[in-house]
């Protein structure tokens, strides 16, 4: 053959890591494990499929656009998120795995009554995230975090008034050019690309790991005016030596910053007194696979897994990223405090 080609392995890629088939491994290195987490993770992963596909024809079957309500944050509800959040509800409510479902769409946490039905583990998501990016066709996604509740008989606000550190795993899907869901069950960060020829999610991206420092900033400058000093003190600082990128969808924004490393943001400011991103659906979920991809999340001044949400929607700032770009920003806050 003339060495103008390459010659390419065929047979290879015949043994594939699908997430199911990871998940149940997981499973089979912990002795105590009942099966109940990876029948909910079954659950969330047939979700995520159902709404890539559902995103992928969005503008072919009238998908596109607003329902013309508001949810109970006052934010215009769009199509695709009360799609979203029908899909997520209906298949973890037939899991029979959860017992307290929390979505950024639903006012209160739903409890699932019918005790045949009722599992242990409480599921906190954003059924559709970055919902102003749906009708221009860029990146959205969905986020999910997996609390357990103290007594499966007698649920209460107790259980989802906690800080992020009572988190047993944590995941997003990003419905962008390629499909992917990337995973934490408390032992890393695993990421896994949709192949839609099989309909499966298959490892690609094996225990993903943050560099220590980036070379990208990610925060709405448009908001720039509304910052504390020390929010205004890091930009200026930052952007001398970064290049700014900004999504405008948190799934995406930070997934390019786990993989390339850097810091995104999205501070508390003079408009937005406790920030925009919800806790327990957003900034917790978020600042776990940080933490277990050796990154850093913080508010500022405390460590975001520490926060104590006050309501079920309840909002935090937030700065996610490489651990050092973190602390360069942490270091802000102290010199302004
Ligand atoms: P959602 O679409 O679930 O309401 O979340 C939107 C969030 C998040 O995805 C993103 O980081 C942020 O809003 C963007 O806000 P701005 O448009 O204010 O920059
Ligand atoms: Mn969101
Ligand atoms: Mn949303």
């Amino acid at each position: 053959m003339s060495n103008e080609f390459e010659s390419v392995q065929v047979g290879h890629g015949e043994d594939l890591m699908t997430l199911t088939r990871w998940v149940i491994a997981q499973q089979q290195h912990a002795p105590e494990a009942t099966g109940d987490l990876t029948l909910l993770l079954t659950a969330i992963q047939f979700g995520c499929k159902f709404v890539a596909s559902k995103v992928k024809q969005a503008g072919l079957i009238n998908l596109l656009g607003l329902t013309g309500a508001a949810n109970v944050q006052g934010e215009d509800v769009k199509k695709l998120d009360v799609l979203a959040n029908d899909i997520f509800r209906n298949a973890l409510i037939a899991s029979g795995k959860a017992c307290i479902l929390v979505s950024e769409e639903d006012e209160k946490a739903m409890v699932i009554q019918d005790h045949g039905q009722r599992g242990k583990y409480i599921v906190t998501f954003d059924p559709l995230d970055g919902s102003s990016n749906i009708d221009c066709g860029v990146s959205i996604g969905t986020i999910f975090g997996i609390f357990k509740v103290e007594d499966t008989e007698n649920p209460s606000m107790k259980d989802l008034i906690r800080s992020g550190r009572h988190l047993i795993a944590a995941g997003y899907c990003m419905y962008g050019s390629y499909c992917e869901m990337i995973l934490s069950v408390g032992n890393g960060v695993n990421g896994f690309t949709l192949d839609p020829a099989i309909g499966e999610f298959i490892m690609t991206h094996p225990n993903i790991v943050m560099p220590p420092r980036g070379k990208i900033y990610s925060v709405n400058e448009g908001n720039y005016k509304y910052f504390n000093e020390a929010s205004k003190k890091y930009v200026d600082q930052v952007k001398q030596k970064y290049s700014a990128r900004y999504v405008g969808s948190m799934v995406s924004d930070i997934h390019r910053t786990l993989l390339y490393g850097g810091i995104f943001g999205y501070p508390a400011d003079s408009k937005s007194k406790k920030g925009k991103l919800r806790i327990l659906y957003e900034v917790f979920p978020m600042a776990y696979l940080i933490e277990q991809a050796g990154g850093k999340a913080s508010t500022g001044t405390q460590n975001a897994l520490d926060i104590i949400p006050e309501h079920i929607h309840d909002r935090s700032g937030i700065w996610l990223g490489s651990k050092e770009d973190v602390e360069e920003l942490e270091a802000c806050y102290k010199a302004c405090a």
